[in-house]
């Protein structure tokens, strides 16, 4: 009897435990597949769900919606011909089960109404989004501009860059002519994208100026954390901030890392490269000062053991012989990750959809972070119309995105907030 009771017992506890790990339809939808899908207000990033259920079988959906690269692998005609169409996005495999993509199929079908084609507006159109855990904190600048935005339609918001007669300095992040600059709010996402997912945000909005001079135009973004965190360690990440502009001014890419054919150029401040620039090369010694070496072997060109200097003594300054690149070839090769004199906190990097995001060679962007009083404030200088094939053409009106990490919180790479594209015209 004892057993009986006991057995059931855990058949409850496992039954509580089944319903609390799955989540509602609408609860998927609306934290996961809403970055790129409407249902019945156009295209987002991939296309309008609205009746999905009648143009597809519900055994395609379920195997679409949990890996459509493995489809589109395999050559399933229709998975082929949409990946083609959505410019070689691929749609992030989704670890769901049955019942959980049953339930987003449910939620998609109440949600549509009576069939409706509007699969045409544009990428970054004008989807409004139902979730609303974004909405802009009252700040006092240009509210109406925000009203009614969310971090996936940031597409009614408008940066006004000011034209300066002089150069921009970024170490000079409380300079004047930044009064002069007007302060738009852009809210960005929480992170859905990757998993594990950071649901809620732990950064809200971005509040962002821009200046211009000659090929260079500037941003100053200004953001709340609590933390400062410029360093990296295991399970320990630093604060991060990107700003993305389409690489040809003529043609919208997807604002997700850009798409084949739609370069993004993308400029990617790091706090860690901000403190190797404040403080100078640090080893692991500086992190771990209780750990004991001897002496590093690549550092013995410079080591005068009869003056008994020691690993914890080496300075980037005595890294210089040619044996000692023999054991720091990714510093040999000039691997911008690997640098041991780094004088600017930013990179310069390319990318044409996930997974492809690579180092540009010419790096000319500036930048520098400053955290006070529990806020970050970065500027970034980055050339534009220099006829570089990597680096970003304006038009009238260019495109704008923007991404942010909080690293005591757990983002690092994909695990970040972002906005959609935004405006920004120079005047
Ligand atoms: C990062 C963007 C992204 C996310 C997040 C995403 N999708 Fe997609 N989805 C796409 C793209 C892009 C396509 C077009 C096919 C392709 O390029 O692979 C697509 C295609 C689809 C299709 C096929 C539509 C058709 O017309 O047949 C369905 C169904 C779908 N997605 C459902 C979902 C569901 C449900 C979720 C959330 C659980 C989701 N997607 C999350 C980008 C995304």
């Amino acid at each position: 009897m004892k057993n009986r009771v006991f057995h059931l017992l855990i058949l409850l506890l496992l039954q509580a435990l089944a319903s609390t790990a799955q989540k509602s339809g609408e609860q998927i939808f609306t934290t996961t597949c809403v970055a790129c899908h409407s249902i019945g207000k156009g295209k987002v990033v991939g296309p309008d769900l609205v009746n999905v259920g009648e143009r597809r079988s519900q055994s395609w959906l379920i195997r679409f919606i949990r890996s459509s690269q493995a489809m589109v692998k395999n050559g399933d005609a229709v998975a082929v011909k949409l990946f083609n169409e959505f410019n070689k996005i691929p749609m992030p495999d989704q670890a769901l089960s049955d019942i959980e993509i049953k339930s987003v199929l449910t939620y998609i079908k109440s949600k549509s109404k009576p069939a409706t084609s509007s699969g045409t507006s544009k990428i970054a159109g004008k989807t409004v989004n139902p979730v609303t855990v974004n909405k802009p904190k009252s700040t006092g600048v240009k509210q109406d501009a925000v009203k009614r935005v969310t971090a996936w339609d940031t597409s009614s918001i408008v940066i006004h860059s000011k034209k300066m007669d002089g150069p921009i300095q970024a170490k000079d992040i409380s300079a004047v002519s930044w009064e002069q600059a007007e302060a738009v709010v852009v809210p960005v996402s929480p992170q859905q994208i990757t998993y594990p997912n950071l649901p809620v945000a732990s950064i809200s909005d971005l509040k962002v100026k821009s200046l211009y001079f000659g090929n260079w135009v500037a941003f100053l973004i200004t953001w709340a954390d609590s933390t400062r965190d410029v360093f990296v360690d295991a399970d320990l990440f630093c604060d991060q901030l990107a700003v993305q502009l389409p690489v040809d001014g003529s043609s919208i890419p997807s604002y997700m890392m850009g798409n084949s054919g739609g370069k993004v150029h993308i400029i990617h401040w790091k706090g860690i490269w901000q403190e190797d620039c404040e403080r100078g090369f640090r080893d692991v010694l500086d992190a771990h000062p209780n750990l004991w070496v001897d002496v590093y072997p690549f550092q013995e060109g410079e080591l005068d053991r009869s003056k008994r200097i020691y690993a914890k003594d080496i300075t980037a300054e005595h890294i210089v012989e040619s044996q000692s690149f023999n054991n720091l070839p990714g510093t040999y090769s000039k691997n911008p990750v690997s640098s041991i004199m780094r004088k600017e906190p930013v990179e310069e990097a390319n990318a044409t959809g996930f997974g492809t995001l690579a180092t540009q060679e010419t790096q000319q962007a500036k930048g520098w972070g400053k955290w006070e009083n529990n806020q970050w404030t970065v500027c970034l200088v980055i050339p534009v119309n220099t006829g570089n094939i990597n680096k970003a053409k304006f038009t009238e009106i260019t495109k704008v995105s923007f991404a942010v990490w909080n690293g005591s919180k757990q983002n690092i790479g994909g695990r970040k907030h972002y906005s959609s594209w935004v405006d920004l015209t120079l005047k």
